[in-house]
């Protein structure tokens, strides 16, 4: 201190002095239970591969996930978020495979319940991994978009069948209007009033899913999604009433992704709902960490505890995350 102190009544820095006062006044702090684990499942047997976009992410067969699952429920995660990789000479316009009950997807989802692994299991609903061309679902008769009504029938069939595999919530993502509503009614119809509904809600046209199309093999052959997914530039309030439908619909959650570019309408929605809100920090988020940790420029465990931190302090109840290795070492259960 020097020799005339200012004289100041407020000096916020007194509660930054010690260690203890510090933890204790952390308003924001993550746990192991706040994130939903990806899980990007391919065909075959003994497959573990790396996603080159995404060090420390694999795709990984049946036989593979299910041990990798037991060991994240052993470290206190929930839930896991499965996506379904096919063989490209399986893809056709219409995402067939998709409905197949013995696919990937299905199969996993009944391995874990056989298991008895203590995760809900969430299943990713969309067409894009399925259809030859890449998009969310079957294409108008000009091939110039996805056809919107077609696009909900099918993925009700498909809820239907992760529903009787075991899924505990279903999660469409293609940004389909109507498909929370048609969801709900199916799932009921079908026997399955227990099974949730998160709905990717507000889910942005973005450059951050670049990394995920290469795990999942989804890019689009040809266009890109802006006719289905939101334009970045519009503003909060397509945001909150793209919430609104859907919970008016039956959404039990709805999502805000990707996260780390959208803490405002993680706020902005948050704050206009009463359901859980969960933040999808997307692949290319995790990449930048990855990629500017590998050069050496980037702390990579302060980068996602920080990354993460703000979601949540945003307002996310829930976080998917693919950090889960990192966070197992970095965070109490
Ligand atoms: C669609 C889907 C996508 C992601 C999750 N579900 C891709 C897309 O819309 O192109 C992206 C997730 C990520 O980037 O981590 N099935």
């Amino acid at each position: 201190m020097s020799q005339s102190p200012l004289n100041l009544p407020r000096r916020p820095r007194r509660l930054r002095l010690r260690e203890p006062l510090r933890r204790m006044l952390q308003g924001v702090k993550l746990r192991r239970s706040d994130f939903i684990v990806p899980v990007f499942v391919v065909e075959g047997e003994n497959v573990q591969r790396e996603v080159a976009s995404m060090p420390g992410v694999h795709q990984m067969s049946v036989d593979v996930a299910v041990p990798w699952l037991a060991g994240r429920a052993g470290e206190g995660f929930g839930a896991y978020l499965v996506f379904g990789v096919v063989d490209r000479a399986k893809k056709d316009p219409e995402g067939s495979p998709a409905l197949d009950e013995n696919n990937v997807v299905c199969r996993l989802l009944r391995a874990v319940n056989e298991r008895e692994i203590p995760m809900a299991g969430i299943t990713d609903l969309c067409f894009c991994e399925y259809t030859s061309h890449g998009h969310c679902g079957p294409l108008t008769a000009d091939r110039s978009t996805v056809d919107n009504d077609r696009t909900v029938d099918l993925l009700v069939k498909q809820a239907i069948n992760h529903a009787r595999a075991g899924a505990a919530v279903v999660a469409p993502s293609g940004m389909m209007d109507g498909a929370v509503g048609a969801l709900r009614g199916g799932l009921d119809a079908a026997g399955f009033a227990d099974v949730s509904i998160l709905s990717y809600s507000v889910k942005y046209a973005s450059a951050f899913y670049g990394p995920f199309r290469d795990a999942a093999d989804s890019a689009p052959e040809f266009g890109d999604r802006q006719s289905y997914q939101m334009d970045p530039s519009r503003g909060v309030d397509e945001a909150i009433e793209e919430a609104r439908l859907d919970i008016e619909q039956g959404a039990d959650m709805v999502m805000v992704k990707p996260a780390g570019a959208y803490l405002d309408v993680i706020r902005a929605v948050r704050q206009s709902i009463r359901v859980p809100l969960v933040a999808y920090q997307v692949s290319g988020e995790y990449a930048m960490i990855e990629a500017a940790a590998a050069k050496g420029w980037i702390d990579r465990d302060r980068a996602i505890l920080e990354s993460l931190t703000a979601i949540k302090r945003a307002g996310a109840d829930l976080i998917i995350s693919y950090s889960a290795h990192a966070l197992a070492r970095l965070l109490p259960a």
